[in-house]
């Protein structure tokens, strides 16, 4: 039976370190009055809704619970965190054939409840997993997106922020393509406060441009293996990741925010899924956003989509 949406519930499906985190961040957040949370490990999700539900009196009355994909069939928003995570020398790619065999689990009951919300991916390698949803659910296109690189956008406005001396949300600059290895540092457009990011460095007495860019890129590609090296898991940034979008999403925001979706002659791509910049509100997907790359960058994000199709041609769908 299709349920009607509920715009004041959310769902989380895998309860981990990512799920009870993002679950966390949301109670906090007083954007929902009822998240329901699955996992595999019932006991998991149970005991963390109710560690939640205990801060409860110092947020807002909301109704946390461990439930199942028939809780799940009205949630205005279905997040998904639930698979393997890297292991230190991992990469994310490497995760995709145990994470897609899990997504066969998951995206079908989710489905067949005629889901009328919005599935956000969260799982890794996300972009592949995006592409996998949208194949498996066979939900509208802006109904299915990933997290994609909303995440490394904000480590690049964070370390841009901590070199210059200013407030990461005054840096406008973005990470696009594969949220991985492959990801694009889109420098030909960055700024600070309007100002060109070469001018603004140069105001705040920095002149090595190429050295710091390669610098700068190269540490928030690599900062997800830098802390699993030393804390087993990345937890806290995406769990702001997702509530950023969930608040996109449930208030109409309209956001411009680079989300894993899928290209269709896009920027000369096709069938594949990459994080590009899209308006994201109470439809997903409302619109994609064209933005302009230099030629390198754009060179950058064929190669990317390569490496992404390459994976997507060995998957069993
Ligand atoms: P974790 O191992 O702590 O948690 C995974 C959870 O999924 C476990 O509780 C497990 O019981 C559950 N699970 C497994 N199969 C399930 C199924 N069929 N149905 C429901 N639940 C199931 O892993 P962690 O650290 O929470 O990471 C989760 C995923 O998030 C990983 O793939 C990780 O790479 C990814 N991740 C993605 C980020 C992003 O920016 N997109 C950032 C950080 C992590
Ligand atoms: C992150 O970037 C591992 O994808 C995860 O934190």
């Amino acid at each position: 039976m299709t349920k009607s949406v509920n715009d004041r519930k959310v769902a989380i499906v895998g309860c981990g370190f990512v799920g009870s985190s993002s679950a966390f961040a949301l109670m906090q957040s007083g954007l929902f009055s009822e998240m329901v949370l699955i996992d595999v490990d019932r006991d998991r999700a149970e005991g963390e809704a109710l560690d939640i539900s205990h801060g409860l009196p110092f947020a807002r009355p909301m109704n946390i619970y461990a439930g199942d994909y028939d809780d799940a069939s009205d949630a205005a928003v279905t997040v998904i965190t639930a698979g393997a995570n890297q292991r230190p020398g991992e990469t994310r790619l490497d995760l995709v054939k145990k994470n897609v065999a899990i997504f066969k689990t998951i995206i079908p009951e989710i489905a067949k409840r005629h889901y009328q919300g919005i599935v956000l991916i969260v799982s890794n390698p996300v972009d592949v997993l995006t592409y996998v949803t949208i194949k498996l659910s066979g939900l509208p296109l802006g109904r299915v997106l990933g997290s994609g690189t909303v995440l490394d956008t904000a480590r690049f406005k964070y370390a841009l922020g901590q070199h210059l001396g200013v407030d990461p949300r005054t840096v406008h600059a973005r990470i696009v393509g594969e949220h991985g290895d492959s990801e694009i540092a889109v420098w030909s457009t960055a700024n600070v406060g309007g100002v060109p990011i070469n001018s603004f460095c140069e105001l705040r007495g920095f002149y090595e441009h190429e050295e710091s860019m390669r610098r700068i890129a190269e540490g928030v590609k690599n900062s997800a293996y830098e802390i699993i090296d030393k804390k087993n898991a990345t937890y806290y940034g995406i769990a702001m990741t997702v509530k950023r979008l969930c608040e996109a999403i449930v208030r109409d925001e309209k956001s411009v925010l680079p989300v894993s979706n899928l290209m269709e002659g896009d920027y000369g791509l096709d069938d594949v899924v990459l994080s590009m910049p899209a308006i994201i509100g109470r439809g997903g997907i409302e619109q994609k956003v064209p933005i302009s790359l230099s030629e390198e960058e754009h060179h950058k994000l064929e190669k990317s989509a390569a490496a992404l199709r390459a994976v997507i041609d060995e998957l069993d769908l």
